[in-house]
């Protein structure tokens, strides 16, 4: 049986009436942009995440970006964050033209690490930009006291991890702003492009509409320079739905990760954490392996989709190297190279799952046999070599 990393037609497939509906009844409307059923989305999200502002942007890259303008993050401004995530996270605070504080992170969530948070503070750090990455939140109790005490900004990186929340609250209410993404691989996923910001502030709130709106305040008057990003009424359509059954998918990605939890619980891997008064949003169920790439090849020679993310950490990518490059990160390091994502995603069938559960444990138990075996010199064989 093959596996794919990730199938979006069959996560969508239960939806899918409702989704045509959706859009049939934006389709001849002409209210495409800023129109009705986005307002309708945006409080149906703010409701959620328990905020008092949600505003829509054209990407999760945009929310970021527009989250530091808002909150006055510029020129020179350090921008404490980690090098374990993807791109976006650090290019936007270089867009913005502040400079990205890559610190270490935490071993079992994978998020920044507040003790190394705490030492990186220097009289020009003006913001923390957190990262809930795969699904877990960071230590946002910590990070908040941290943030009190030295008077930062705090921009909550909720790409992967709508859903998630700590202590009964939702990731995207515990900093200044949260940005989401709706690329269609996250959790809450939409047919194209898309993003959004959360917010308490009134006034943020004001300044990201008219950020996302080329800086017009009213009829035609610009008072800022900025760009256009707004999320759009069909993505908006196609959002609400699956916000309304959001619930459903996540108690399906929830079934999915304890299942593998407890088919890999005996196999020489570190499964992934959820810490207590911890909702984990299972963007990704990555695990840690020795001999990675060659468990990576394993897996797609029995026709396995899986994904590293991220194998090189942001502080060695070319284009931060020289400048960031000597950077001591370890924990970060060391979980870049062992990192292993595997398929997880509403509609992925529990025979799936036992599949590549089954293979990976094969794959790392002729991994340790011919470990085994180079060292006593005998020969490796197991029924998981001889079935292959
Ligand atoms: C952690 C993180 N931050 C930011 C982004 C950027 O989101 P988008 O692709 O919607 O611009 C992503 C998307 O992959 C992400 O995973």
């Amino acid at each position: 049986m093959n596996v794919p990393m990730l199938d979006l037609a069959v996560q969508d497939a239960p939806l899918m009436g409702e989704l045509q509906q959706a859009l049939l009844k934006v389709a001849g409307t002409g209210r495409y942009i800023r129109g009705p059923v986005l307002t309708a989305f945006e409080q149906a999200f703010a409701a959620r995440v328990g905020v008092a502002h949600a505003v829509g942007v054209a990407s999760g890259t945009d929310a970021l970006e527009l989250s530091l303008q808002a909150l006055d993050i510029g020129a020179g401004d350090e921008v404490i964050t980690s090098a374990f995530t993807f791109f976006a996270t650090a290019e936007v605070i270089c867009q913005r033209g502040a400079i990205p504080i890559f610190v270490d992170i935490d071993p079992v969530t994978y998020a920044l690490d507040p003790a190394a948070v705490a030492q990186a503070i220097t009289p020009r750090t003006r913001a923390l930009l957190p990262v809930h990455l795969f699904g877990h939140a960071a230590d946002m109790h910590a990070l908040g006291a941290l943030a009190e005490q030295y008077g930062l900004a705090v921009i909550e990186d909720c790409a992967q991890a709508f859903g998630a929340s700590l202590d009964g609250r939702q990731v995207g209410s515990f900093g200044d702003t949260g940005a989401f993404s709706f690329y269609p691989s996250k959790t809450l996923g939409a047919w194209g492009d898309g993003g959004l910001i959360t917010t308490d502030s009134d006034e943020v709130a004001e300044r990201l509409r008219r950020l996302g709106n080329h800086g017009q305040e009213a009829g035609y008057r610009y008072v800022e320079v900025a760009r256009n990003s707004r999320l759009d009424d069909l993505q908006a359509a196609v959002l609400a739905v699956k916000l309304r059954h959001a619930d459903t998918a996540a108690r399906a990605r929830q079934a999915i990760a304890s299942r593998y939890a407890e088919r890999l619980a005996d196999v020489a891997i570190t499964l992934p954490a959820t810490l207590p008064g911890h909702v984990h949003g299972w963007n990704y169920f990555t695990v840690l392996t020795e001999e990675r790439d060659a468990v990576v090849a394993g897996l797609r020679e029995r026709g396995i989709g899986c994904g590293v993310y991220y194998a090189t950490p942001l502080h060695r990518q070319p284009v931060f190297e020289a400048q960031h490059g000597k950077r001591s990160l370890p924990v970060t390091e060391s979980v870049a190279a062992r990192c292993l994502s595997l398929p997880i995603f509403p509609g992925l069938s529990e025979a799936a799952v036992d599949v590549v559960a089954d293979a990976l444990a094969c794959i790392r138990h002729r991994g340790s046999l011919r470990r085994a075996a180079s060292s006593a010199s005998t020969s490796a064989s197991s029924t998981c070599l001889k079935s292959r």
